[in-house]
């Protein structure tokens, strides 16, 4: 009759409930739970935006992403060192171009002493086993907000594609470790792997934006480059958000022409995405957790509604399992840090 003897009756005198599947068995304790855990997080799967500009010497906040900022090319140093000393070890570059350097061919795009290339060369520079990516698409160079080439108001996909190898290899000679389509244009995957492979930059990789749709999610990050398109929308280029089956189609295209890696935005919403691709295509799956998450978790955290150190945290674990390997986050740096504070950088 001791305290653990094996009882046939609850403590109301009703019989336990018989049940030989009682799966809270592999939950009752922190021991337990993580020997079973399924996914693990860590800051090397982050990877750290950074926005970056040199209409003055100041960093300039940007009021629809807060804690995020315009940096100068010296502030970006800092924040590629500051995420690698906390074991992020990626960081992709978007440039605010001035106006007076926007046209519709972008041709911005490749200039060798443009702000992206002399950026790039800077972070290799000061922490060369920081892996540094690039955006390919004309739309921060374009006058008129839009990824592509406008002519007779569409977008035109192969003379783009001619603008966005110039601007691939430009990148390359500036020591890009990674080079990221994010323009949607048919055939770029391609194109990009070849005109690389031609100035024998073979050791360059690209991360193809595969399945991206047009999404609202990208408000605040427009507001950061001040990108915003000059006319429409982009539908004829990024996806309808009701498409499930046409992300495959996307990605085994993207993974046929050479792409090391795919990827899948906005985040959140389209986890079905990540996993669907997941699940016939084995190359590594990037996600990312687009401008227009960031804004919203923080809004929900300034206004004391929602733990914001909790929900970065889950979302971040609910994109590893959804099938995700990198998971592009302006949260990478906090993220890393709060894992750090917990001593424990592999959640
Ligand atoms: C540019 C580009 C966009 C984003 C990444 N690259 C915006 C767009 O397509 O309009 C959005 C990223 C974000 O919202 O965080 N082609």
């Amino acid at each position: 009759e001791g305290a653990n003897a094996a009882v046939d009756t609850n403590n109301k005198g009703d019989a336990w409930v018989s049940q030989m599947q009682r799966p809270r068995r592999n939950r009752k304790s922190a021991g337990v739970r993580s020997m079973v855990r399924e996914n693990f997080l860590t800051p090397a799967n982050l990877m750290q935006p950074i926005f970056i500009h040199e209409d003055s010497d100041q960093v300039v906040p940007i009021p629809s992403m807060p804690g995020q900022s315009r940096h100068t090319l010296d502030s970006m140093v800092e924040q590629v060192k500051k995420g690698m000393a906390l074991g992020v070890k990626s960081f992709i570059l978007f440039p605010k171009v001035p106006d007076d350097l926007k046209t519709n061919f972008a041709d911005e795009c490749y200039n060798p002493d443009g702000i992206v290339p002399r950026a790039v060369a800077m972070c290799k520079a000061a922490c060369p086993e920081a892996t540094i990516c690039t955006d390919i698409a004309l739309d921060p160079y374009s006058d008129q907000g839009h990824d592509g080439i406008v002519l007779d108001g569409k977008i035109v996909n192969d003379m783009t594609i001619e603008q966005l190898c110039k601007q691939a290899v430009c990148h390359a000679r500036a020591g890009a470790d990674f080079v990221g389509p994010s323009d949607m244009m048919d055939g770029r995957v391609g194109a990009l792997r070849m005109a690389l492979d031609a100035e024998g930059h073979t050791d360059v990789g690209i991360i193809s934006y595969s399945a991206k749709y047009a999404s609202a999610f990208y408000g605040p990050f427009r507001d950061a480059l001040d990108s915003h398109p000059g006319f429409g929308d982009k539908k004829t280029y990024q996806q309808d958000p009701a498409n499930g089956r046409e992300a495959i189609i996307e990605a085994t295209l993207d993974a046929a022409e050479g792409a090391d890696m795919l990827m899948v935005k906005p985040g959140v919403p389209y986890l079905d995405v990540i996993r669907r691709i997941r699940d016939v295509v084995d190359l590594p799956i990037a996600a990312y957790h687009v401008s227009g998450e960031y804004a919203m978790i923080k809004a929900g955290a300034e206004k004391g509604w929602v733990d914001e150190k909790a929900i970065v945290l889950e979302t971040l674990m609910c994109f590893r399992r959804a099938g995700a390997d990198v998971i592009l986050t302006y949260y990478a740096t906090d993220a890393a840090q709060w894992m750090n504070d917990e001593g424990n950088v592999c959640l």
